[in-house]
């Protein structure tokens, strides 16, 4: 069932040694640094992993959006509504950027699309589980986009160019998220009793499933080792979970909220928090289909590709008519 976190032989990272030239000077490249661009020789493996991350990384800034999509028609005040609706529209975007820096690499939006639909590609555990609460919202860009930010500012200086500049933009916006989601959940932590308790449980159920959105623990991570060595992957997942826990404990504390986990302790010797792992069978589950809205997302994001479908054949109408139009000007010219 989860032939996926098999590791095996083919993750094996190549040393120098065994490389073609091509592949060794293409290594080279990755380790001074270069941005390799999509133009340029690259192995297979570096161009499929790079197409499974950034399109799966798309569909989830895409899918990411219901959630919270789900809550702009209740936020409670107009301003709310404003900066959940501009929220929304920015995840939009960045699904748009990073498939943009997919298809360099020579795949189509369309493919893209069709592999989420039929179940070959993945997006975020995270937005399986649902947004019950307005506290919701404020946990979700409190600690969802909070990690999702601590996963992609070392990205920034991954090593293929498009996905590096996609993110600087995406970062920035991120973090604006970021602090949007801490405000709503200052407003509750500081607001009525009914208020903290809405803001600790979503608090309460929000924790591990942000702690899984960095994947799989290091050894049962299959992509890490062959990632990192080519610098796609800055950090490993637990390095990344480390950080984020580390980071939001204080924030936490701040908030008068309690993190949902007895065995969290400051660990002076590591200068970071020993904390309890997620219930990796949980994530397992998600991943393969079962969590409480895999169904709901995939239903939504496949109806929206087929009620889409008019208005893409009505773009690809216009721009052959258009393209025509400018042949036919073209050869009157000449
Ligand atoms: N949700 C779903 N699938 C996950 C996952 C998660 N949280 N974590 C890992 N997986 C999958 C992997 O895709 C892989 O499956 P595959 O072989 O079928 O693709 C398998 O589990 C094994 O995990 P690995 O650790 O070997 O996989 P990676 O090396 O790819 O590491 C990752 C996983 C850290 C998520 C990495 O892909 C990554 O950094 N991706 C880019 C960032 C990204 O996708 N972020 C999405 C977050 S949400 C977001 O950005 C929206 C924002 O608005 C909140």
């Amino acid at each position: 069932m989860y032939a996926q976190m098999v590791k095996t032989d083919a993750d094996k990272v190549k040393a120098l040694q065994e490389m073609t030239p091509e592949e060794r000077a293409f290594q080279e490249r990755v380790d001074r640094g270069e941005k390799i661009e999509p133009k340029d020789w690259m192995p297979e493996g570096y161009r499929r992993t790079l197409i499974r991350q950034i399109g799966q990384h798309a569909h989830s800034e895409i899918v990411g959006q219901l959630p919270e999509g789900n809550w702009i028609t209740r936020a409670p005040t107009l301003e709310r509504k404003a900066i959940l609706l501009a929220k929304v529209q920015d995840e939009a975007g960045h699904g748009l950027y990073l498939y943009c820096a997919a298809e360099t690499l020579g795949v189509t939006r369309d493919e893209l699309t069709e592999r989420l639909l039929s179940g070959r590609m993945k997006y975020s555990s995270i937005f399986n589980y649902p947004t019950l609460t307005w506290a919701d919202i404020g946990a979700v860009g409190w600690l969802v986009d909070g990690a999702a930010i601590m996963n992609q500012v070392p990205l920034q200086r991954t090593s293929f160019g498009p996905y590096s500049r996609a993110m600087i933009r995406i970062c920035k916006e991120e973090s604006f998220h970021q602090r949007q989601g801490f405000d709503i959940m200052m407003k509750l932590a500081r607001g009525t009793e009914a208020q903290k308790r809405m803001a600790q449980d979503a608090l309460d159920r929000f924790w591990y499933p942000s702690l899984m959105m960095f994947g799989p623990s290091d050894k049962d991570s299959v992509h890490s080792a062959q990632s990192m060595s080519w610098k796609i992957k800055i950090n490993t997942n637990d390095e990344l979970r480390q950080k984020f826990v580390d980071q939001t404990v204080p924030q936490a504390e701040y908030l008068g909220l309690t993190i949902p986990d007895p065995e969290l302790t400051w660990n002076e010797a590591k200068g970071g928090y020993d904390f309890s792992q997620p219930d990796w069978s949980e994530f397992f589950e998600v991943l393969a289909g079962n969590g409480p809205c895999n169904a709901d997302r995939m239903e939504a994001r496949t109806r929206a590709w087929e009620e889409g479908a008019w208005f893409r054949d009505g773009l690809m109408a216009h721009a052959k008519k258009a393209a025509a139009r400018r042949a036919a000007a073209r050869h009157a010219a000449e």
